[in-house]
């Protein structure tokens, strides 16, 4: 940051300072999309084609932003989306994580292949937090995850339904992360040493390195090709409504769908018993070319907003997006990049100043637009530009 850069406010301020931060190729697993990345790019532009309305001289003094997610009161529509492998970000990067959502009273979803364990999580923290599950062959092991979880304290699970098999992230190959052989490790070394902040922070600090929900089942956590291993060969690319509706027998707490882009699908997730739906193309990282999940969520609310909750992830950097999408039906929004940026960049108080940064930006936009609570910002106060 120059001389007149001195605070990081925004998103794209943290994803620099995370930039300077990481080796190239934990950076590029964060900041990549699959294939041409149009969809991720997509995301992030699809908001440009919504405009909010100004309306002046209402009475906005006692903004409130706060609201209810699944169940839990939160101080503005914001969760923390699951992100793998944080903990390769930034030291115990799930748990700097949690802490700060905790901090700034909303959400925080860890996922399955999270590098702290649930319980570390949990001993972190005192609000409860989401898990995030992929469906997995084992069964069992799936049982097991959802009784750990379960005694964690987690009350909603998020179920991720569009990585029947993982994307094709380009840059991941290109930068040695994976697949790269010899040449693709000395790439990697090459990249971890020319960044020994990182390395004694969180390469060894951060210790252990090992998938914490996963550890008895993932070969050699040090190993990436062994994950992706993992991942393909255990990731379950048989899943149906069939298995949903067996986890809904199984889970006694919420259960989120994340991944829907369609009415229809939207429609089998709330038959077979799902709590919500979450429109997600996974920051674009699965299919690309499919939809900005902006542009699929007033569909989706329509279609089922009635019945379920409605959430949304994908290209939200600050708060006016959230504005954008609680008018557009969402119930609230999730961000994934963003956060690993900041606590990449800036560690758990990074993160702390960019959520209340969000905030700021929902009640000042809120009152710009002379509403005083959430469930005011309604359809009629945005305009999709044609
Ligand atoms: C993800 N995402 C993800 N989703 C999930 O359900 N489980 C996971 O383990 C992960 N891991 C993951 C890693 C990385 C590096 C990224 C960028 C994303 C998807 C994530 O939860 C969310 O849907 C997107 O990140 C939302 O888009 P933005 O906010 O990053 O634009």
């Amino acid at each position: 940051m120059g001389i007149n850069n001195v605070v990081p406010i925004t998103v794209q301020d943290y994803r620099r300072l995370a930039k300077k931060r990481l080796p190239g190729f934990l950076f590029d697993y964060i900041d990549g999309g699959a294939n041409k990345e149009d969809s991720m790019r997509a995301n992030e532009e699809g908001f440009l084609n919504y405009n909010l309305i100004q309306r002046v001289m209402h009475d906005v003094d006692d903004i409130d932003t706060s609201t209810v997610l699944s169940g839990q009161a939160a101080s503005m529509p914001l969760v923390l989306a699951p992100i793998g492998m944080a903990g390769m970000m930034a030291r115990r990067g799930e748990v700097q994580a949690a802490r700060s959502a905790e901090k700034a009273g909303i959400p925080f979803t860890t996922s399955t292949v999270g590098i702290c364990p649930l319980e570390e999580v949990q001993a972190a923290t005192r609000s409860p937090f989401w898990f995030q599950l992929y469906m997995l062959r084992d069964r069992g092991l799936v049982k097991a995850l959802l009784e750990r979880a379960n005694t964690a304290g987690c009350e909603t699970l998020v179920f991720t339904v569009d990585l029947p098999v993982a994307g094709m992230r380009h840059r991941d190959y290109r930068n040695g992360m994976l697949g790269g052989g010899f040449k693709g490790k000395v790439a990697k070394l090459a990249q971890i040493l020319s960044h020994p902040r990182w390395v004694f922070d969180v390469g060894i600090k951060g210790k252990p390195h090992n998938f914490g929900n996963l550890r008895e089942v993932v070969p050699n956590p040090n190993d990436l090709d062994a994950y992706k291993d993992f991942i393909d060969s255990q990731f379950d690319p048989t899943v149906t409504w069939k298995d949903i509706a067996w986890l809904r027998s199984i889970w006694e707490g919420r259960i989120l769908i994340k991944g829907v882009m369609t009415a229809d699908d939207a429609i089998a997730a709330a038959d077979v018993g799902a709590d919500g739906v979450i429109v997600s193309n996974h920051g674009g990282r699965q299919l690309d070319g499919v939809a900005s999940t902006i542009s699929s969520l007033p569909e989706v609310s329509k279609a089922v907003s009635d019945r379920v909750e409605v959430y949304m992830d994908g290209g939200v950097c600050n708060g006016i997006d959230i504005i954008k999408a609680v008018a557009l039906g969402a119930n609230g929004v999730l961000i994934g990049r963003p956060w690993v940026w900041a606590v990449a960049g800036r560690g758990e108080n990074g993160l702390v100043d960019m959520l209340r940064v969000f905030q700021q930006e929902v009640a000042v936009g809120m009152a710009l637009m002379g509403v005083k609570r959430i469930v005011d910002i309604t359809a009629d106060l945005v305009t999709y530009k044609s």
